[in-house]
């Protein structure tokens, strides 16, 4: 069996994580949103067509802020088409991923159902083929309280409180080629400082998030940030960072070893942000909102199939497997490592187009990896611990030496909780693992859940919805303040202590 030891100080803080930092994505594509949250003809949906087995999958998730509505969608959307009267609003081709919008489902819509998922709404504005004139009326009719056009508008429309919308996107991935109005560097920096000051001139209470390169791999990385930023810096408030795996060679030690890839997209970004803060001698810190993140590659196949200008196609309807959940929660603990600086995160995305819950007309499912997205909601939130880990390391054919051991504690001083989050990515052995707890006197185990399956392309379906699912497994203890624990061969860990010292 390996050997590793996890080395933590309660005073060798990262910071409190934001909570946005376990936010996801709803896109209008494929069925997420149709057939998804919202199909109006199933006798699963309540009166306003809004799918109650789902919003009770994503309300167990407590997912924090939802983005919506894309995405690529968003770069050729009309906002107005998608509110008022549900009789009146105009059928659509969606360019971007060339299938038919019905608008039947839109902003108000949206709203309503965040609300009832105890989500916030990160919302994005068309700066593909629109700009700052159309955001502001945008942000006018969700966020002003009355008496101008758009916010009497939405009034008319049955919504008299205003959504009060605190965070938006400026625009999508402007850097890709596949965007409806792609636009180089410097037009886009000009024109997401332009949006963002207009907005911000309606309602000082927002932040705006600028778009950063649609993933590491774009050729223009690096340049792109450096650039948009450097017309930005002042009106923005985030940049994004966009980025999806998949075990395309079926190398699961290469594939899991891709939150490596993270972790330097994360550290390039953080540099040049404040690269160009000290070009302009700013005191303001740009920090990092990673908005798409997530694994997508098993549905590429069948999705150069698909018929176009159809409703609601099955697209992006990755189905995970087990070792899919081993790297989501490996990217999860990337970010939570990452806490002081990125502030906000989207899995990408929440239901049936690369998402943790599934739909089929008669009922929804968890995903693998819905497990890790579910535990790092529920059990991250408090102050991250800089996290050592003096782990075996093996050799990775992308990344290089790779350690078998990713983890991060979280601590909660007020309820004086300590979580540890831990992977195994060790395909054949087992882990014997310890931790130095003594500043954590009185600390004891309460749950270790594992999450394991013996094949890694294990899946769940609806017939057999639990095959990949946690279990109060894991064999830890505390002795003499010294954490032992073993991680067992490629599996996915929460452990949670607490100080039972004055418990009954
Ligand atoms: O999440 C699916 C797509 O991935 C989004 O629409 C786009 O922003 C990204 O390329």
């Amino acid at each position: 069996m390996k050997t590793a030891k996890i080395i933590i100080d309660k005073y060798f803080l990262i910071g409190k994580a934001d909570d946005r930092i376990f936010g996801s994505f709803i896109e209008h594509l494929g069925r997420a949103v149709y057939g998804g949250i919202y199909q109006e003809e199933s006798p699963l949906a309540d009166e306003k067509g809004f799918r109650k087995d789902v919003l009770a999958l994503v309300r167990e998730l407590k997912v924090p802020v939802i983005r919506y509505p894309g995405g690529n969608f968003v770069s050729g959307f009309r906002w107005e088409d998608s509110v008022g009267p549900k009789e009146q609003r105009p059928v659509r081709p969606d360019l971007a991923w060339q299938v038919i919008e019905t608008n039947q489902f839109g902003l108000n819509e949206f709203a309503e159902w965040s609300k009832l998922a105890g989500s916030d709404i990160m919302m994005a504005v068309n700066l593909g083929t629109r700009g700052p004139e159309d955001a502001k009326n945008l942000l006018e009719y969700c966020n002003f309280k009355k008496g101008t056009y758009y916010s009497d508008l939405r009034r008319r429309h049955g919504y008299e409180a205003p959504h009060d919308i605190k965070l938006w996107c400026l625009g999508n991935e402007m850097d890709g080629p596949w965007q409806i109005g792609q636009k180089t560097a410097v037009e886009y920096g000009k024109r997401a400082a332009e949006t963002s000051r207009m907005m911000k001139l309606l309602d000082p209470g927002i932040e705006t998030v600028a778009c950063g390169s649609s993933g590491l791999m774009m050729p223009t990385f690096g340049e792109w940030e450096y650039t948009v930023l450097n017309e930005c810096y002042d009106e923005v408030d985030y940049l994004s960072l966009h980025q999806y795996y998949g075990n395309r060679d079926n190398d699961t030690k290469d594939y899991l070893a891709g939150n490596a890839g993270m972790e330097d997209f994360i550290t390039s970004v953080i540099a040049i942000c404040d690269a160009v803060k000290g070009k302009k001698h700013s005191k303001k810190q740009i920090d990092l909102s990673f908005d798409e993140w997530n694994i997508w590659y098993h549905s590429e196949e069948q999705d150069k199939k698909l018929e176009k200008w159809v409703q609601m196609p099955h697209q992006l309807e990755d189905v995970y497997n087990f070792e899919d959940a081993l790297l989501a929660g490996s990217m999860l603990i990337t970010l939570l490592r990452h806490a002081d600086r990125v502030k906000i995160a989207c899995l990408a995305q929440l239901v049936n187009v690369i998402a943790p819950i599934m739909t089929s007309d008669t009922g929804a499912w968890k995903q693998t990896i819905y497990y890790p997205y579910l535990h790092a909601g529920l059990y991250g939130r408090g102050t991250v611990l800089h996290t050592l880990v003096s782990s075996p390391l093996y050799e990775s054919k992308t990344y290089g030496e790779t350690a078998y051991l990713d983890s991060v504690c979280i601590w909660k001083e007020d309820t004086e909780e300590l979580t540890i989050f831990a992977v195994n990515k060790n395909l054949e052995e087992d882990m014997e693992v310890t931790c130095d707890l003594r500043q954590f006197n009185g600390y004891q185990i309460v749950e270790h859940l594992v999450l394991f399956h013996e094949d890694l392309k294990a899946v769940n379906t609806q017939a057999d919805p639990d095959r990949v699912s946690p279990e109060r497994a894991g064999i830890s203890k505390v002795e003499n303040g010294i954490f032992y624990t073993v991680f067992i061969k490629h599996s996915w860990n929460v452990v949670r202590l607490k100080n039972l010292k004055d418990q009954p």
